[in-house]
């Protein structure tokens, strides 16, 4: 048995329009099929990283190209990944200039020391042949563009949401879970400013389970989503029940959020405290997506 579920972040009926929305369906629908053909040759944690790269590559999402641009003009992108054999966590914060966030938190794994963060994760990069890529796009500085134009809206810049951070959930042929993600972060955040998504609380997993986070960072850590999901799969909880149950504590800081998972069962779930996650996942031959 073999299972499998991406995450593009949220879909915004407010900014976005409906052309975006079958943009990213397709996407998707590509991205799922294509991982779970590559999912019935090799391990949960290769297909996770295989998936996220074809996330990354596709600029309608915030990581990788197209990744969202900080206050100071400049784009810094999070990835992880961690998987239920070795039970280890490998992961980049605030790297910069590189084309795949994934593939260099892939290359930590092998080292002991395993989460690099800011230049020296970039300088890890390209001393270990991960060329310079800029990932900015045409769109994500028009995005920067019209921000800074906001700048006196005190009300606009509070009520921005990071919309299309991505993520995989994969259990294989073996029994073994992987979760991975990454994002371009929140767009016009504070340089330095540290999201989720190369921490446990966004992307978690163990043999019972695994989960990848998206949504608003410092909610996601706040709540620690992913890590709770996963033990409360561990300790005997459903995993329909282990994500109501911590969602209801998302709900109660006003958490924006949403999160995918696969427990060991190959049981898959996905939740949102806000409508329009957007996912697609495989099962028994047929793709489903958001609508
Ligand atoms: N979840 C992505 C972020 O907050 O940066």
């Amino acid at each position: 048995m073999t299972k499998i579920i991406i995450h593009g972040g949220f879909f915004s009926e407010a900014s976005q329009d409906n052309n975006t929305k079958i943009a990213k369906q397709k996407s998707l629908q590509n991205i799922i099929k294509l991982a779970h053909e590559y999912l019935q040759t090799h391990t949960a944690l290769e297909t996770v990283v295989f998936a996220v790269t074809l996330l990354e590559d596709d600029e309608l999402f915030n990581a990788g190209i197209g990744s969202q641009i900080q206050k100071d003009g400049k784009i810094r992108m999070s990835a992880s990944i961690m998987d239920s054999i070795t039970q280890k966590f490998s992961g980049v914060i605030n790297i910069q200039e590189v084309k795949n966030p994934i593939l260099v938190a892939q290359k930590l794994m092998n080292y002991e020391d395993r989460v690099l963060g800011g230049i020296e994760a970039t300088d890890f990069a390209h001393h270990n042949g991960f060329s310079y890529f800029n990932t900015e796009t045409p769109q994500r500085r028009l995005d920067f563009e019209n921000k800074l134009a906001e700048l006196t809206n005190e009300l606009a810049k509070q009520t921005s949401k990071p919309t299309s951070t991505v993520g995989c959930v994969a259990l294989d042929n073996q029994g073994n879970i992987a979760a991975a993600t990454s994002t371009g972060g929140k767009g016009f955040e504070i340089p330095g400013r540290i999201s989720d998504s190369a921490t446990t609380a966004g992307n978690f997993a163990s043999k019972y389970a695994g989960v990848s986070c998206t949504g608003v960072g410092e909610d996601i850590v706040s709540i620690a989503v992913a890590t709770k999901i996963v033990t409360r799969i561990s300790d005997g909880k459903t995993i329909s029940d282990a994500f109501k149950c911590t969602f209801e504590e998302l709900k109660e800081i006003d958490g924006f959020a949403g999160a995918i998972g696969i427990d060991k069962n190959g049981t898959i779930f996905h939740q949102d405290s806000h409508p329009k996650m957007v996912f697609a996942y495989l099962e028994n031959d047929k793709i489903t997506v958001f609508e």
